[in-house]
């Protein structure tokens, strides 16, 4: 796949849809000015940071296997800070964390024609040597700040480009949640509720049990506190 490696762009997900020539890319850049999030929040991407779109286009991929595509992502990152001596845990659905603050984030957007996705456009951002602003004391943190040490960034990308390209199972994602089965609280709208968690669901729900009641959240109504 071909790897375009920018200074400075908006936002690598921004520029592999204005680039969408049909042809599957891999877009990074060493800043980002208007770096996105999930749920309409921004991203902070300065310097030091890997911000890496992966964009495929699939003729057969159809829509209720999405889930699989959030698995190679966020497996990927957590296979790549163990190289580095990191031991990471997912936070469902979407966020890696390292010593319970969260080190990455992956941003999907996926394009539908009826029940397939025929285009899928993964982000994902990881905190490698960036400095993150005095706001996120307490919520991020980056690879370099929990190990005491710069990374050597180049050997960084490489390892997690490599390990982009492979496949994970839903098992192995599941692998890195040990607080599954534990109690979480859920934050939907402004409302914090709290839950036993359960288990994932294979297209990627929360299955938790509230007040004696099985119920099945998808990702794009709650944050999960740990
Ligand atoms: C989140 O944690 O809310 C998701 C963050 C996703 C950030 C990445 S960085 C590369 C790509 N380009 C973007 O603008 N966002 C994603």
């Amino acid at each position: 796949m071909r790897i375009i490696e920018l200074e400075e762009v908006d936002s690598t997900n921004e520029y592999c849809k204005r680039e969408d020539r049909g042809e599957d890319l891999i877009v990074t850049a060493k800043r980002q000015i208007f770096g996105k999030g999930t749920k309409g929040r921004s991203f902070t991407s300065d310097d030091g940071g890997l911000y890496i779109s992966v964009m495929k286009h699939y003729s057969d991929f159809p829509s209720f296997q999405t889930f699989k595509i959030m698995v190679n992502s966020c497996v990927a990152v957590c296979k790549t800070l163990e190289v580095f001596s990191a031991k990471p845990i997912i936070r469902w659905a979407n966020d890696v964390l390292v010593g319970g603050l969260k080190i990455s984030g992956t941003l999907i957007e996926n394009s539908f024609s009826g029940d397939k996705i025929v285009r899928s456009i993964v982000g994902i951002g990881v905190n490698v040597n960036n400095c993150l602003p005095t706001e996120l004391d307490g919520i991020a943190t980056s690879l370099c700040k929990f190990t005491g040490k710069t990374v050597d960034f180049e050997y960084f990308k490489s390892v997690f480009i490599s390990n982009l390209k492979k496949e994970f199972t839903i098992e192995e994602y599941k692998n890195y949640m040990p607080w599954l089965g534990g109690e979480a609280v859920l934050k939907i709208a402004d409302e914090c509720i709290c839950v036993r968690t359960i288990d994932i669901s294979d297209d990627g729900r929360l299955i938790v049990d509230l007040n004696g009641r099985t119920e099945i959240i998808s990702a794009a109504e709650v944050s999960l506190r740990l």
